[in-house]
């Protein structure tokens, strides 16, 4: 199987088969580099990265990991390109398209990260869009499989604001077979596209995608209990709003005692300790979410020699 040339938008576009080839490949990198060895599979190739927004473990990672893999990365505000003049997505797109060998995009729109598939002729990572968020979720499947010691059959409990991070896990599970249960607020669900089309996936692999309103309905013994910023980056205006309507939905030790015994904590960061998770959740011995941070580089590192596989 070949995912040599293609973009990484969406897991919806990917196969159980193929990510369980990201997922294997990830492992295997993440255990050379204990070792210390690095690969030079991407020897002499560069990979732009364009951020609309903010950054922490994307940037970081992303650039770490085509060092390690013996090529280059370069960091591109979108306030330093001429994107910030009005040049068009498409035109950056056409031109980066000639220079670099692929191109990750972090963007408010998601079709902006389309675009970029659609008109630079490289392979297109997407690094956050306001839709979704899939290296995310990649690096999640990686920490589940490590910790649980499987993907199929976990329970899987998102609990607040349903946004890119959600989405993306949704999609995971659905290919993964996982019961991904959503406990949001009305008003505060999931995008109603995207979780037909997972309900759709899951279907075929027996996974079950839910909804409940309760929190505490929603984390009943659960495997995984996952959280998320209430303010996403580009809702910063609604940050009151949201804490208020969201409260209820904080991950704390009494919505823990009603998932399973040997729950996990996870969470993509940056996180708010005292909103989505209280400080004991986060920093105690359930949290894996350092883990999961670490999973970034070598998902992403897989994604891109697969992609870019000569
Ligand atoms: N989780 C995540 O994508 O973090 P950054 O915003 O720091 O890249
Ligand atoms: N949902 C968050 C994720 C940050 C990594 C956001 O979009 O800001």
């Amino acid at each position: 199987m070949s995912l040599r040339g293609r973009s990484f938008i969406s897991l919806h576009e990917y196969d159980t088969e193929e990510l369980h080839t990201i997922l294997r490949l990830a492992s295997r990198l993440k255990d050379d580099l204990r070792m210390g060895k690095r690969e030079p599979l991407l020897n002499g190739r560069t990979l732009g990265m364009i951020f609309q927004k903010s950054s922490t473990r994307t940037r970081v990672s992303f650039e770490a990991g085509m060092t390690q893999l013996g090529g280059h990365a370069l960091f591109l505000s979108s306030q330093d390109l001429q994107l910030n003049r009005g040049e068009t997505v498409a035109d950056t797109a056409r031109v980066l398209g000639r220079y670099v060998d692929a191109i990750m995009a972090r963007t408010y729109a998601h079709a902006d990260v389309e675009q970029l598939a659609q008109h630079s002729g490289v392979p297109v990572i997407n690094g956050l869009s306001d839709l979704l968020h899939p290296c995310q979720a990649m690096a999640d499947l990686l920490t589940i499989q490590e910790k649980k010691g499987r993907l199929a059959g976990i329970q899987l409990a998102y609990v607040g604001d349903s946004n890119n991070v959600t989405h993306s896990l949704m999609q995971a599970g659905a290919r993964m077979g996982m019961h991904v249960r959503v406990g949001s607020p009305a008003g505060f669900g999931p995008d109603a596209e995207v979780l037909s089309r997972a309900r759709r996936m899951a279907a075929r692999s027996g996974a079950t995608i839910e909804l409940d309103e309760d929190p505490v309905a929603a984390v009943r013994d659960a495997d995984v209990v996952y959280a998320d910023t209430w303010a996403s980056m580009g809702q910063e205006a609604e940050r009151e709003a949201r804490i208020e309507a969201l409260s209820p939905y904080q991950v704390n030790e009494a919505l823990l005692r009603h998932a399973s015994d040997d729950v996990i904590f996870m969470h993509c960061l940056p996180a708010h300790r005292g909103e989505e998770v209280t400080a004991d959740v986060i920093d105690g011995p359930r949290s894996a979410v350092i883990d999961e941070a670490e999973n970034r580089l070598h998902v992403q590192k897989a994604i891109l020699a697969l992609l870019l596989a000569a």
